[in-house]
């Protein structure tokens, strides 16, 4: 039998009175713009992150590209990241008219290295994006330290996959000027389709984004600047509220699977994303770094262990984007890239399969 990547049915089976609840509650008011749903999660995600703000959107993409907007990103600007990333948090940037200026990434995180930002900054420089890769976030201490000292430089945090998880005791998403998450159903907080969400403590950022995420409108059919639509559903933000109750639960579970996972792994001599000691990770993905990656993945397949790669090419080698960047400024990237295998993970992975896919990857 096949072990789930993700296991989302499970975890609907274990809610699926609320959720059923969730859904029935606003297929009874029909508000399905814009209704009493998505102000209440914005308030219980604002208070759960600690950011004054929380603006839901329709995805996490639409998070990134809405924070560049109401930052008044445009063509000329460069905006410092990582290219150890999924595709959207170069893509928004490109589609602003802006460059992405790609920075390497620590060997034992993938996440950016803090050291190497300062050489990235130019007069063009206009906000730093670090993305809190695998469910762990930067050393957002440092950048933040580099933005300040760089003219007071906007650090937008692309979280789409660390909601939940913390950096000295802070929650991600509210560790710098915005932070950006999604709810992609894969997530560890996911709703059933798209959605996702911007924090931010700025007042005025915060009503940028609010008008930007409706067409840029202040007032009913006044557009006072250009924006988006990009609402999330409130079916979405029902769902996501139903799951709330059960997500503290899931954090520590997740945290659960992957020390056992750390500690198996290390056992067996395996190369493992490496974890802080001043930040808890969320988990999104468990990921293990192998130079037979081909071959092993066919044989865990066969064996009923799927695996995924994130990511399988840096950004600045990807054909929309290696015009942009020397493709090989950035050799950790280009190592990691070539080497990265994740295995299922889940709040439901049960210790057995656990084991499971770990005899599965020790086989000869
Ligand atoms: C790092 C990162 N940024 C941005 C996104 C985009 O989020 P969404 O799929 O909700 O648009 C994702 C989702 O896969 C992601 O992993």
């Amino acid at each position: 039998m096949t072990i789930p990547f993700i296991d989302l049915k499970t975890q609907y089976q274990a809610l699926k009175p609320e959720i059923d609840a969730a859904i029935h509650r606003v297929l009874d008011h029909g508000q399905y713009i814009m209704g009493p749903e998505v102000k209440e999660l914005e308030d219980k995600l604002a208070a759960f992150t600690g950011a004054k703000h929380c603006i839901t959107c329709a995805s996490g993409t639409e998070a990134l590209l809405m924070s560049l907007m109401a930052l008044g990103i445009g063509p000329g600007d460069e905006i410092v990241t990582t290219p150890f990333t999924f595709v959207a948090t170069a893509e928004v940037i490109v589609l602003l008219g802006a460059k992405p200026v790609f920075v390497d990434v620590e060997p034992d995180t993938g996440n950016i290295n803090a050291n190497l930002i300062e050489a990235a900054i130019t007069t063009r420089t206009k906000a730093i994006m670090p993305v809190s890769l695998y469910g762990q976030t930067a050393d957002m201490d440092a950048i933040n330290a580099i933005a300040a000292k760089h003219g007071n430089l906007p650090v937008i945090e692309d979280a789409a996959q660390s909601f939940g998880a913390t950096y000295k005791g802070r929650q991600s998403c509210n560790l710098s000027t915005i932070g950006c998450t999604s709810f992609f159903p894969s997530k560890p907080l996911g709703c059933y389709g798209d959605g996702g969400a911007i924090f931010t403590n700025d007042d005025v950022l915060a009503q940028a984004m609010r008008e930007i995420r409706v067409h840029g409108q202040s007032q009913r059919y006044v557009h006072t600047r250009v924006g988006v639509g990009g609402r999330m559903d409130t079916l979405q933000c029902a769902i996501v509220l139903a799951k709330l109750d059960r997500f503290a639960w899931e954090v520590q579970q997740r945290k659960e699977i992957g020390q056992r996972y750390n500690q198996l792994l290390d056992k067996a001599g395996i190369a493992r994303i490496q974890q802080r000691a001043d930040r808890t990770s969320v988990y999104a993905q468990y990921t293990v770094m192998v130079s037979n990656r081909e071959a092993l993945q066919k044989r865990l397949a066969e064996l009923g262990v799927p695996t995924a790669v994130h990511y399988p090419v840096p950004l600045n080698e990807q054909p929309a984007y290696r015009h942009l960047c020397c493709p090989d400024c950035t050799p950790v990237a280009k190592g990691m890239a070539n080497k990265v295998m994740s295995l299922p993970m889940s709040a439901e992975l049960s210790v057995s399969d656990q084991e499971q896919i770990l005899q599965s990857l020790l086989q000869p």
